[in-house]
């Protein structure tokens, strides 16, 4: 081992000091200083971070400009509910990841699966050829699944599910005898990814104006914020119907012959955890089932147990022909994607020469589905959908003492999934202005909130919220750890209005 260091280093050394072309472009030695700690044999600290990452990472959904003064946050080690970064801080992971690990950080049986498959069959595709651990989990899928959902198009992320849902729609109506329903009806403010069918479908103007022209052929319905309902509404379930009808409103306008699809999530992320009651679904079944749509569940954040059942589908009764799932299948520890669809959308594609003519090279990542089905086996044996269920009532009593405070207008959410939702005026629920909301919550509340130990999200994508989503081993000990944090900076928040 000694001795490939060794070899390692001379190599490296080699890259600068030799006067022969190497594959490295530029240089200058400051271009690359991993590649020069390397080298010298010395340590890369935070440091060689910060100076690589400034200079060679561009960083997903972020704002670049502040780090030409500022340190990025690295993160370089996780175990159980805590993440640390570069520079040794510790916090407590309030996001799970990205809604992602749920199982909590450092699973050694996570690591054993993955190790165990690597030497047992590295990589197949699912092109043509299938391999064990993809047909495993399949079926040990679906045997958590709400009722009807048989087959598993397997992608690597949520956007891709959602693309190849909204992919199979279409085709599906076109093998079926109805070739213009290829239109998709989702909700505004929802995200369903980034690629440009699923950027199409998501319902966020600022996310998608600087990639227009996007896929045509999509429309949007209200969401379910009852926050922000019209006083005229007397009841949730009265604003929730509200909502539901604009779905059939807009079959109508579009004419129904022309309409695939309805995206829903069984609680919006985007906006702040909006969620609706069971009677809101019913009714979107009955109209989808009326006019012969798609009803497509995106459960990429509820699905595996975020709700308190295994899929939000499950929670609200939502009776899916197509349940989009992502993140925490892997409890975020390879990426894997895996949409469910009822068997009526795959019987066309069944018969003669069908085909579906979609796919991804790593859809089905033998590594992804070893983690997947271990993963699985941690839910079993540590009940960790129950924890939830059992658990989330405490949850939201111990954020809903934040409500004490004048910024705080409004908690909800529902299991481990919860927004806080901040205001300049809790009588009037005034949200804040653009300029406060930039002040408060970019240049404040992020960093505060992990200055004090917390990782979770402030987000602006509707209204300002904070959003909390801990991992699915979490109690009331976290939980009370995220409140005092909260408060703290919270209190600091409002001072500052
Ligand atoms: C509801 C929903 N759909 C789709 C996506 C996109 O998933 P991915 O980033 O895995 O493509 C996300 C991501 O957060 C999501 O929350």
């Amino acid at each position: 081992m000694a001795i490939q260091e060794n070899n390692k280093a001379k190599t490296l050394r080699g890259l600068f000091g030799s006067k022969k072309k190497s594959h490295v472009t530029t240089t200058s030695k400051s271009d690359f200083p991993i590649v020069q700690a390397m080298a010298s044999g010395n340590e890369i600290g935070d440091k060689e971070l910060q100076k690589s990452a400034k200079k060679h990472l561009w960083m997903h959904f972020t704002r670049h400009s502040p780090y030409n003064k500022m340190d990025m946050t690295i993160i370089q080690k996780a175990d159980g509910h805590y993440l640390t970064d570069s520079k040794g801080r510790k916090v407590i992971d309030g996001l799970s990841g990205l809604f992602t690990v749920n199982a909590g950080h450092g699973r050694q049986e996570l690591a054993d699966a993955a190790a165990k498959q690597t030497m047992e069959l590295d990589f197949m595709p699912l092109w043509s050829y299938a391999h064990p651990r993809a047909v495993e989990l399949a079926e040990r899928l679906i045997s958590y699944a709400p009722k009807d959902l048989t087959r598993i198009f397997f992608t690597t992320g949520g956007g891709e599910a959602v693309e190849s849902a909204w992919k199979i729609a279409k085709q599906y109506f076109k093998m079926t005898g109805k070739p213009q329903k290829h239109k998709v009806i989702s909700r505004q403010t929802a995200y369903h990814g980034t690629s440009h069918g699923a950027l199409s479908i998501t319902g966020i103007a600022a996310f998608k104006q600087m990639f227009e022209p996007l896929v045509p052929s999509t429309f949007r319905i209200p969401n379910t914020n009852w926050y922000r309902a019209d006083p005229r509404f007397k009841t949730e379930e009265e604003f929730a119907l509200w909502a539901a009808n604009r779905l059939e409103e807009v079959i109508l306008f579009e004419g129904p012959d022309t309409v695939a699809a309805f995206f829903v999530e069984p609680i919006q992320n985007a906006g702040g955890c909006f969620t609706a009651p069971k009677s809101y679904f019913k009714r979107i079944r009955e109209i989808c089932d009326k006019y012969d749509v798609i009803l497509v569940a995106d459960e990429t954040i509820t699905g595996f147990g975020r709700t308190g059942e295994m899929f939000g589908s499950q929670r609200y009764d939502i009776n899916p022909d197509m349940m989009v799932t992502a993140k925490a299948i892997t409890s975020g520890v390879a990426p894997l994607g895996a949409l469910f669809i009822k068997e009526k959308y795959f019987a066309p594609f069944n018969e003669g020469t069908a085909t579906l003519a979609h796919g991804y090279t790593f859809a089905a990542h033998p590594v992804a589905c070893a983690v997947a089905l271990a993963n699985l086996d941690i839910y079993d044996r540590e009940r960790l959908v129950d924890n939830v269920r059992i658990n989330s009532p405490i949850f939201r009593k111990t954020l809903e003492k934040l409500k004490d405070l004048p910024i705080v207008g409004d908690v909800r959410g529902d299991g481990y999934f919860f927004a806080i939702e901040l205001v300049r005026n809790k009588e009037t629920k005034e949200s804040l202005s653009r300029e406060e909301s930039e002040k408060i919550l970019r240049g404040f509340l992020n960093n505060a909130l992990y200055d004090q130990g917390l990782y979770c999200r402030a987000d602006d994508r509707g209204d300002p919220v904070i959003q909390l989503a801990p991992p699915l081993t979490c109690g009331p000990k976290e939980f009370e750890e995220i409140e005092q944090i909260l408060r703290s900076v919270l209190i600091e928040a409002g001072s500052r209005l």
